[in-house]
């Protein structure tokens, strides 16, 4: 079933997203606008429920789900209450309604032990976005929801990336349009009092750091010795987000010498025969001859770059691009999330010029 519920008055999406949230209460999967990007839900204390997640994306089985909620209310129901420390109520509170993931021990039987994969924990959020929480509140239930992209695939951004990977694969899409952030959810968790970043996104660790002036938080990747002693998101070690053409990406403090050598390269791809992609920035889209050029939101606004990511990685492939060379950004605000994305794109293909 498809609705949109970008169009028609009140009362119309009222009904939409009701039938929605009654395809959810019967075990079906059904896809949704949040903040950040589309998540394919379905009720997360059903396991034939969550099975199905799991077989229409092709994600693997160690890999645990975000649980959706509507309210902070829903919480004693589903986390250890006394485990719920005050840096996490101001986390909370500052950053709930909106793209911030906490993990918690997990109460033990309230949810599908595949929602959290094995582990003792899970990650919960309350997404900012009106058609979600209204599909939450509706439904009445903790909702799992990763991505709603084929596993492996950039996450999507459009109703229309939804209907790419995965029509006919599941029970249903709620289209609102856009999605806003454009990445994924901050994915946090506290262990002896120091707050760690499993994954980078939405909220940024300069954003927490105002809310938690004391409190030391951990963003870089791990070292391996460090890997093996702090928490991780199982979800980070599978390449993700890649395009199917080559991609690598090509950062220095020079942009002259960062765009020479893009430039190139990607004559020397043609050369060979390759149809070529440079991503870049609104403010540089002539520094580039190539056969597709991509402009992904302004230097200016990095927000506007993690919007627009996702949907270009997608556009390389539909164009059938076989060698993509990209611009990074500075690692700092939303750029971190933005660079881990992109790495994670081009496999950690990286030159430094
Ligand atoms: O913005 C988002 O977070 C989107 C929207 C739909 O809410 N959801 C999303 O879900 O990105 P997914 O499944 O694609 O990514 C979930 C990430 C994975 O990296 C996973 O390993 C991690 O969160 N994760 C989930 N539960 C965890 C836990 N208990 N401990 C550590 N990492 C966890
Ligand atoms: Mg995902």
């Amino acid at each position: 079933t498809y609705w949109n519920v970008k169009l028609g008055g009140e009362t119309a999406i009222a009904q939409q997203i009701a039938q929605a949230a009654q395809l959810l209460q019967q075990g079906e999967t059904v896809a949704f606008p949040t903040e950040t990007v589309y998540g394919l839900g379905a009720d997360a204390t059903n396991t034939k429920a969550v099975e199905h997640i799991f077989t229409a994306k092709g994600r693997p089985s160690d890999n645990p789900l975000i649980v959706h909620i509507a309210g902070t209310e829903q919480l004693a129901s589903l986390v250890q209450a006394d485990c719920i420390t005050p840096d996490h109520q101001k986390l909370m509170a500052a950053f709930w309604p909106g793209p911030l993931t906490i993990v918690l021990p997990v109460l033990a039987g309230s949810l599908s032990p595949l929602v959290t994969a094995g582990l003792n924990t899970v990650g919960i959020r309350i997404p900012d976005h009106p058609v979600a929480l209204q599909l939450l509140r509706e439904v009445n239930l903790p909702i799992a929801a990763p991505s709603a992209n084929s596993s492996g695939r950039p996450s999507p951004t459009l109703a229309s990336h939804v209907r790419d990977d995965l029509d006919g694969r599941i029970g249903g899409i709620v289209d609102g349009g856009a999605t806003g952030v454009g990445v994924e959810s901050t994915v946090v968790q506290f262990v002896d009092g120091e707050l760690f970043v499993l994954r980078p996104g939405g909220v940024t660790a300069e954003q927490m750091q105002v809310i938690l002036p004391d409190i030391c938080i951990h963003t870089s990747e791990p070292t391996e010795v460090e890997a093996s002693q702090t928490p991780r998101a199982p979800g980070m070690k599978y390449t993700h987000y890649a395009p199917k053409g080559t991609m690598y990406i090509v950062q220095g403090e020079d942009e002259q010498a960062v765009a020479a050598r893009i430039q190139a390269d990607i004559d020397a791809a043609k050369a060979r025969g390759e149809s070529t992609g440079v991503l870049t920035f609104e403010e540089r889209v002539n520094w580039y001859r190539a056969d597709l050029i991509l402009a992904c939101g302004s230097l200016a606004q990095p927000d506007t770059i993690a919007r627009e990511l996702y949907a270009a990685l997608r556009t390389f492939d539909e164009r059938g691009i076989s060698y993509i060379a990209a611009e990074g950004v500075p690692a700092t605000g939303i750029g971190q999330a933005i660079m881990n994305r992109l790495l994670k794109a081009a496999g950690h293909e990286q030159i430094r010029v």
